[in-house]
């Protein structure tokens, strides 16, 4: 048996999970999984306040290990390993969380993980399935949060090829530019999402060619409704179209059907260019049921299995960053004490 605890505050999430395996490697079992959320505490500012964030963190980090070693039944001294969150991410956030587990590893004399933020939500489609690493079958994988949309060909644990990204904004800040535009609160994905399911698609906004640039586009062509910024007047008359509640749900509902178009696209272009036969979807916008719901049945359409994280496990969790940490150290791997955070880590 072997349990690990994983920390994860790479921006505005504390968050702390013990998971447990078997010797026979036959089950994960998740003992406790806790995430403090600092929504509350930035949503004033519009986004995510960097100060703020590792101040948050500082108070919530030692909080939530009690929280969570108590209700998973455990001493800290009865962990095997602990693991944090190394990068991407806020640099003064991820050294709140990499702090604390490097200093429990060298305390209590156990060996300690550097965890990289998007294999967490890479492998979190995995989680819980019987067999572990075995599990970890060739994949495309969509990667989409708030920070990244990126494709990546899965070979297998640790085994990974990136062929393609946004040049720009990633899904989720898309999503959160375009609420923030339409004066929804944030994060903005699930506030569209809300509206979105309110209505129908009524408008085609553009989408653009390239695993790229579309999201961007969509974003820029629903500001573009309305109005140019750099006419005063003409903006602020279109302001009566976001108090249309009937038109900004139609808006909504039109911009996350682009969003979704061109990653359902893009994603079986790119499974059927790797000749793989799972395609899997995981990260904060993994949430939006509708693109869940799209990439599911064009998979089966298309004749791929499909796999996507739990709800609970695709915005930012320290339970998939304790399942990446349980496969790599069953694996062999683990990391220097001096290993330091990195806020551009890449995952290949
Ligand atoms: O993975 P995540 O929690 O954090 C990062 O690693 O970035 O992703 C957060 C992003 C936010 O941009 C949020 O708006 C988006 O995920 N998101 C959604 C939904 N729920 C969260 N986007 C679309 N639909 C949703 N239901
Ligand atoms: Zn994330």
């Amino acid at each position: 048996m072997a349990t690990i605890l994983a920390i994860e505050t790479s921006c505005d999430e504390t968050a702390v999970a013990v998971l447990r395996v078997r010797d026979d490697h036959s089950r994960h079992e998740l003992l406790a999984s806790e995430v403090a959320s600092q929504v509350a505490a930035h949503e004033k500012f519009g986004g995510i306040v960097p100060e703020v964030a590792s101040r948050n963190h500082l108070i919530y980090a030692p909080q939530l290990l009690d929280r969570t070693t108590s209700a998973a039944r455990i001493a800290v001294s009865q962990v095997d390993a602990f693991a944090a969150t190394s990068g991407p991410g806020l640099a003064s956030s991820l050294m709140i969380g990499a702090s604390i587990a490097k200093g429990l590893a060298i305390g209590f004399g156990k060996p300690y993980l550097a965890i990289n933020h998007l294999e967490g939500h890479l492998l979190s489609p995995f989680f819980g399935d019987a067999d572990g690493d075995k599990q970890i079958k060739r994949n495309v994988s969509l990667i989409v949060s708030g920070g990244h949309t990126m494709s990546v060909l899965v070979g297998g644990l640790a085994d990974y090829q990136l062929i393609g990204r946004t040049v720009d904004d990633a899904a989720g800040e898309a999503f959160d530019k375009v609420a923030k535009m339409l004066g929804l609160g944030y994060p903005g994905g699930p506030e569209i999402e809300k509206r979105a399911v309110k209505t129908a698609v009524r408008y085609l906004l553009p989408k653009i060619a390239g695993i790229p640039n579309e999201s961007e586009g969509s974003r820029t062509r629903s500001l573009d409704h309305r109005g140019p910024k750099r006419d005063q007047a003409a903006y602020e008359r279109s302001f009566a179209f976001a108090q249309d509640d009937k038109l900004l749900s139609d808006l909504c509902a039109s911009f996350q059907q682009a969003v979704i178009d061109v990653l359902v696209t893009k994603t079986i272009a790119a499974g059927q260019k790797y000749r793989v036969d799972l395609i899997t979807v995981s990260g904060g916008v993994s949430c939006n049921q509708e693109l869940r719901r799209q990439l599911r049945e064009a998979c089966s359409r298309k004749g791929f299995e499909f796999k996507s994280a739990e709800p609970w496990l695709c915005t930012d969790n320290a339970a998939m960053i304790a399942f990446a940490a349980l496969l790599r150290l069953q694996a062999g791997f683990q990391s220097k004490i001096t290993e330091e955070i990195d806020p551009n880590l890449a995952l290949v």
